[in-house]
């Protein structure tokens, strides 16, 4: 019979004779994956891990104080991090092709990395939180490459770490239960997923910083009311996108003419199918009213109901 104590011992035991002696570095992006493995890694090796926080700067609202708060302060996880905002969105002027974004995202992270273990000397492996999900929406074990999942694609051929992916073998929930079996705070294990490339594949197109601040700051509005509702772990995965395109409105006297904001809701198992979540009408309305109150630049919103397939959950 196979229990998660069981996963546990036996990737403990498999992680220390896989290192030795030598040290590990892991990527922390702040979502349920990278976090699990942070804590297993930390319980198998101490502090032969380091961890590299690379805040891109397409987190979510206060995501990287949060981060922080709960790894680094209640963990005790050896966490180093990095103000990378700069960087990625230099990389990422001009650009809106959706895989080049995400490799570009993926490739600037791997590089940030390379510079910290440099610094760091002697790093030897690479940790990630690499999902069965991962593993073949990204066609290594299928012929057929749908998205290029930043955490697998990507990676430079010369790159200087083996890699350590513990979660290989694990669908989300399982990682879930892995996560509470591990004793991490619920709010963390029961975190919706948020993909690598965050909310730079949320804004549609070409990435600015005035599009990053109105979906950061329409999602933080969605999140909240999502919360209020009683919804928050009842549905999957929730977020807005920023679709670019803007449309007529009025407001008071005058004639609006601004961004639209589409909600994603959707419930699923693993990612890999999902169908759009049936919010209430009520729960709906508020959102839509504080987002448009709240958010500068946006005069509409709309709900995406369509299930994937043959949509895909983010837009890009
Ligand atoms: P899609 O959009 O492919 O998303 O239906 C399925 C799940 O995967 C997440 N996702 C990603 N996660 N890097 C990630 O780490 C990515 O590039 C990426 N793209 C999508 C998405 O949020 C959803 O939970």
């Amino acid at each position: 019979n196979w229990k998660m104590s069981d996963f546990i011992d036996q990737q403990i035991e498999k992680i220390r004779k896989t290192v030795g002696d030598k040290k590990v570095i892991l990527g922390l992006s702040g979502g349920v994956d990278s976090s699990v493995v942070g804590v297993l890694l930390h319980k198998a090796i101490g502090t032969q891990l380091t961890s590299i926080f690379v805040d891109h700067g397409l987190l979510r609202k206060n995501e990287a104080d949060e981060v922080m708060a709960s790894l680094e302060g209640k963990f005790g996880l050896n966490i180093i991090k990095v103000d990378a905002q700069k960087r990625f969105m230099d990389k990422l002027a001009g650009v809106s092709d959706p895989e080049k974004k995400r490799k570009i995202i993926g490739n600037e992270f791997i590089q940030v990395f390379d510079e910290e273990a440099t610094k760091l000397h002697g790093i030897d492996f690479l940790a990630q939180g690499t999902l069965y999900t991962d593993v073949i929406e990204s066609g290594t074990s299928t012929a057929q490459t749908i998205k290029s999942h930043h955490n697998v694609g990507g990676l430079p051929e010369d790159m200087q770490f083996k890699l350590i992916e513990p979660l290989r073998t694990l669908f989300k929930d399982e990682t879930r239960q892995l996560g509470e079996e591990l004793g991490m705070p619920h709010d963390l294990v029961w975190r919706q997923p948020f993909p690598g490339p965050g909310l730079g594949i949320r804004v549609i197109g070409e990435v600015t910083e005035e599009k990053l601040e109105i979906v950061r700051e329409s999602d933080f509005v969605l999140r909240d009311e999502i919360k209020k509702a009683g919804l928050d772990e009842k549905i999957w995965q929730y977020f807005t996108v920023l679709p670019g395109i803007r449309s007529v409105g009025v407001m008071g006297d005058g004639r609006t003419y601004d961004y639209t904001i589409g909600i994603r809701a959707v419930n699923s198992i693993d990612g890999m199918t999902a169908d759009f979540a049936k919010i209430d009408w009520d729960v709906l309305q508020a959102i839509s009213v504080r987002i448009v109150n709240e958010v500068d630049h946006v005069n509409r919103v709309v709900y995406d109901i369509t299930s994937k397939p043959p949509a895909t959950i983010e837009w890009e």
